[in-house]
């Protein structure tokens, strides 16, 4: 077996959880979403694993399409100057779209992309994420689904990245070696 990896902190969502809760999700978003047209908008790369577990607990119809973004700014800080990526593939007027993140932080990023996916003339336009952190409520954003609340540390896991490593593990964790996290 190999040593521990000293980057890899405290587990704050164990596996289990964060599978319950996606399924919890899921099936509030059926429920919610029942009859309507509704597209499930990813934004690269933080959210892969969860738009996957959660779509696939859908019990209603559903497209799927994805952004990707970045933000300017150290790799723990987002400055709010976002650049697009990859835009969607197909245009979101008159549909019920449903923006799916991994964590809104300080709210920087998903607030950009509301602005921009608004300014498309969706019939409506609701977020479900994952995380959420303190500092989102400074910018009084609210998502419609949270998956869970954290304190205000760095984490990895389940699509999250430090430099663009840990997202393939199964559970959330605190990053525990700040030295680890560059910027
Ligand atoms: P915001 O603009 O400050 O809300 O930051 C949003 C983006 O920063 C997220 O979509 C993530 O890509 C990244 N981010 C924020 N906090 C974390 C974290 O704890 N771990 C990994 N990435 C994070
Ligand atoms: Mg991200």
């Amino acid at each position: 077996m190999s040593a521990p990896d000293p980057a890899i902190g405290e587990v704050l969502v164990p596996e289990d959880r964060l599978q319950r809760r996606v399924g919890e999700l899921a099936a509030e978003i059926s429920h919610d979403y029942a009859g309507r047209d509704l597209l499930v908008i990813g934004v690269l790369k933080g959210a892969i694993f969860f738009i996957a577990d959660l779509v696939r607990r859908l019990t209603v119809p559903c497209e799927l399409d994805f952004m990707a973004v970045s933000s300017y700014g150290s790799s723990r800080h987002s400055s709010g100057v976002v650049r697009i990526l990859k835009d969607l593939d197909h245009p979101i007027a008159g549909r019920d779209v449903l923006l799916v993140e991994d964590v809104v932080d300080s709210g920087l990023t998903l607030s950009y992309l509301l602005r921009n996916l608004a300014s498309r003339e969706p019939a409506s336009l609701e977020v479900c994420s994952l995380l959420t952190k303190p500092g989102a409520e400074r910018l009084n954003l609210d998502s419609r689904y949270v998956g869970f609340r954290l304190p205000d540390c760095f984490v990895i896991g389940y699509g999250l990245d430090i430099g663009e490593r840990y997202r393939q593990l199964p559970y959330i964790a605190r990053l525990a070696d700040p030295s680890q996290a560059g910027g």
